[in-house]
């Protein structure tokens, strides 16, 4: 199997650092073409895959070619490799790029847009994918594989909502940085020393969502368990209703569905 990167940025670089880890590939089987020489030298050192400044010849019998380069840069890349073969399966993660315009600039039909997020960079991520009606079932099989080594993964029919997801798996990993931030920093206003309370915030997080997950129970079901008749919880949930905290989030996040779909 040969996987060509085209762009061998920060999510190259995670994609080709989770499908080594988690052996879905070999060094052998992996080959970078980027614009940078520090990239493709960082690359070859750091993880023994090949690297090329043409990407003509770097998608020349490759099995599957991963699109990720910036929006901007997209145009010349597809001008550039053009002309695939019909079994050459394409899988771009380029935000906002739909399938309509990869298949129209690639004059290619097997293709699948996917939308990894962030943790993706230490295999933790959330990607949400989905192919044109001619990309084969095997091909799906593929992408799965690859898009599984960089964390979760799910499949949708429906390419509305990855506009949707970018909203929500996409941004949402700066919600939650800017969560913790503001709940260590309000550990530190009530006395406590910084790496105390970002250690406590950490693992309450980690902890909540494992519980979510594991429990299956709602989060309400299990908001009111941590909930007691006239403690100290209700106390702070009342500032945070007052506060108007959820439909912040809502229009938060409507805001940013807003802003994927002009993109
Ligand atoms: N970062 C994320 O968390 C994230 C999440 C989901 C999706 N994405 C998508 O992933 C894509 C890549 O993002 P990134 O953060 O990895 O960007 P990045 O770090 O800028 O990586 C892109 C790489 O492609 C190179 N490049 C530019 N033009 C090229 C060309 N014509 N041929 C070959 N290589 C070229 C760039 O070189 P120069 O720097 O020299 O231009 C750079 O090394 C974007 O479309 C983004 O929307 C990113």
């Amino acid at each position: 199997m040969k996987i060509v990167f085209i762009g061998g940025g920060a999510m190259g670089e995670a994609m080709v650092r989770c499908l080594l880890t988690k052996k879905v590939a070999s060094p052998q089987d992996i080959v970078v073409s980027d614009i940078s020489p520090v990239r493709r030298e960082l690359l070859s050192r750091e993880y023994g895959v090949s690297t090329l400044d043409d990407n003509r010849k770097a998608v020349t019998s490759a099995d599957l070619i991963i699109l990720a380069v910036k929006p901007q840069n997209l145009p010349e890349v597809m001008e550039k490799i053009k002309g695939l073969a019909p079994e050459q399966l394409v899988l771009s993660i380029v935000a906002g790029a739909t399938l309509s315009s990869l298949c129209q600039g690639l004059n290619h039909s097997s293709v699948i847009r996917a939308m990894p997020n962030m943790p993706a960079q230490i295999g933790e991520g959330m990607t949400i994918w989905t192919a044109t009606t001619e990309t084969e079932r095997k091909q799906k099989e593929l992408a799965q594989t690859v898009l599984r080594a960089l964390g979760k993964e799910i499949y949708v029919t429906e390419e509305k909502y990855l506009d949707m997801a970018t909203a929500l798996s996409g941004s949402g990993p700066a919600y939650v940085f800017l969560f913790i931030e503001a709940l260590v920093d309000a550990g530190v206003h009530i006395g406590l020393p910084r790496n105390v309370a970002q250690e406590l915030v950490i693992q309450t997080i980690l902890g909540s969502a494992f519980t979510v997950e594991k429990t299956g129970k709602h989060p309400a079901d299990l908001r009111n368990m941590v909930t007691s008749p006239g403690g100290t919880t209700t106390e702070a949930l009342l500032q945070l209703e007052k506060g108007r905290f959820r439909s912040l989030l809502l229009k938060a996040v409507a805001a940013a569905y807003k802003k994927a779909k002009r993109l």
